[in-house]
């Protein structure tokens, strides 16, 4: 294993693109040569172009499968991931030396470049023993990888007074969309070939080819997320005590209802989970005096060429006495200018006790609830102390919206927020439904 970006010795600079290694145990004439061999292959692989694809043909390729198809899918894996990682790798080195001293970003930077190293030497796959153990390569990485988010967030929101808004929001823009890409890439090969192999089939009986779900119902979907919400009311972190089930805002579901499209589970829910989170304790917070709550209206309509799907609450409005943002789109930022609570100390601290684990907690709605539910019983049995099953499980490291964004542009998609100041939020989604879009320019 090479020891460049795997040591807490190694620093980087960018602004002259180069590697500083500072190793207690190697000569400095071999510790110059491995670096530069190893900018090289990280010049190499930057120079390639990502090979962007679509939903559509994600789906296509992976609907008939044989073992030829699957070990075409694994080469693809096995050699995109390095070319992608690459470009991160260069974005990284490329920022200004007091944002790569900041917590995190090296950790990160670490991550990256071991998993480029091993990405980029990994032989081909010829067979289907050699794809399951290319799987398990896989999977090992994407849980490696699981506190990327919070460890960057981290060094970026204290790096926050050293950057422009823009740069700052651009790069980590890139970050996350190449992020998702990256999974994406890997989590559809490794259900593809577990598919292929008869295993891990999925139990829910809604059609899918990997992780994208070919006739994904709308209204099913926001139904599951307001139902996981009401059972597990990790939205309410700020109230000492959960109020009664009775007095959660409800859902109501409307518009074209019977609505499906291919997209992937994962991403829909983890938007719309958010959205009506932030909906649902919005409501929540600006009417619990009163003796009924109103509902959170959801409304689909299937379009030509997309999905909307307008969320509408009476929580207030945007710029309440609890909230300190001037312009709804600053809730994007990762720029402490735009949106001040990035530098708060409560924040800061969340972001920190995420980074050091390894859960990372930017999963699936299921993961979320999962580790909430898991942590309640461990609660409930004296293993942890009250009220650490919410502090444990959903911190407040207030990215929900920033990546709910993320996913929506990710193939081309928009979210906008419009607030009635003093009334409530109608936020808009908007997902493209034919699946022709290519991935973000960003992978
Ligand atoms: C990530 O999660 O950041 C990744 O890059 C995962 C990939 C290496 C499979």
């Amino acid at each position: 294993m090479l020891k460049i970006g795997c040591s807490y010795r190694t620093l980087f600079s960018a602004s002259n693109g180069t590697i500083t290694h500072r190793s207690v145990n190697s000569t400095r004439h071999q510790s110059t040569a491995l670096h530069f061999y190893q900018n090289k292959q990280l010049e190499l692989y930057a120079s390639k172009q990502a090979s962007r694809l679509t939903l559509r043909q994600l789906v296509f390729f992976g609907r008939k499968m044989n073992e030829d198809r699957l070990m075409k899918s694994a080469n693809y894996v096995r050699t995109e991931l390095p070319v992608r990682i690459a470009h991160r790798l260069r974005d990284l080195q490329a920022l200004p030396f007091i944002v790569v001293t900041q917590e995190g970003v090296g950790r990160v930077y670490e991550l990256y470049w071991s998993a480029f190293e091993k990405l980029r030497r990994y032989p081909p796959i010829t067979t289907l023993d050699e794809n399951e153990k290319f799987c398990e390569f896989l999977g090992g990485l994407l849980n490696e990888h699981a506190p990327v988010i919070p460890n960057i967030t981290l060094g970026l929101s204290l790096a926050s007074p050293h950057l422009p808004p823009e740069s700052l929001d651009s790069f980590m823009r890139r970050m996350l969309v190449s992020r998702i890409s990256r999974r994406v890439l890997a989590e559809h090969h490794i259900a593809l070939s577990e598919g292929f192999v008869g295993r891990g089939q999925r139990t829910d009986g809604e059609p899918h080819v990997g992780i994208i779900f070919t006739g994904l119902n709308v209204k099913r979907s926001v139904e599951r997320c307001a139902r996981l919400l009401r059972e597990s009311p990790i939205w309410i972190y700020d109230e000492e005590n959960l109020p009664d089930p009775s007095c959660w805002p409800e859902v109501h579901v409307e518009g074209h209802v019977n609505t499906s499209f291919a997209y992937i589970r994962e991403h829909l829910e983890y938007i719309i989970f958010e959205l009506l989170k932030n909906s649902m304790h919005a409501t929540y917070a600006h009417h619990h005096k009163e003796k009924t709550l109103p509902a959170v209206q959801v409304t689909i309509v299937a379009g030509e060429h997309d999905v909307g799907i307008r969320i509408s609450d009476q929580g207030g409005g945007l710029r309440t006495a609890r909230n300190r943002v001037k312009n709804p789109a600053d809730l994007f930022s990762f720029s402490h200018l735009r949106n001040e609570a990035r530098l708060d100390d409560s924040r800061l601290g969340a972001l920190r006790s995420a980074s050091s684990q390894q859960a990372g907690f930017v999963g699936t709605v299921d993961e979320q609830v999962g580790r909430w539910q898991k942590a309640r019983k461990q609660e409930s049995t004296g293993l942890i102390t009250d009220g650490a099953a919410i502090q444990q499980t959903h911190p407040r490291i207030g990215i929900g919206l920033p990546m709910s964004n993320i996913y929506t542009t990710y193939f081309g998609g928009s979210l906008d927020l419009i607030s009635l100041d003093g009334w409530g939020t109608d936020v808009y989604l908007r997902l493209p439904k034919l699946g022709k879009n290519l991935e973000g320019i960003e992978v």
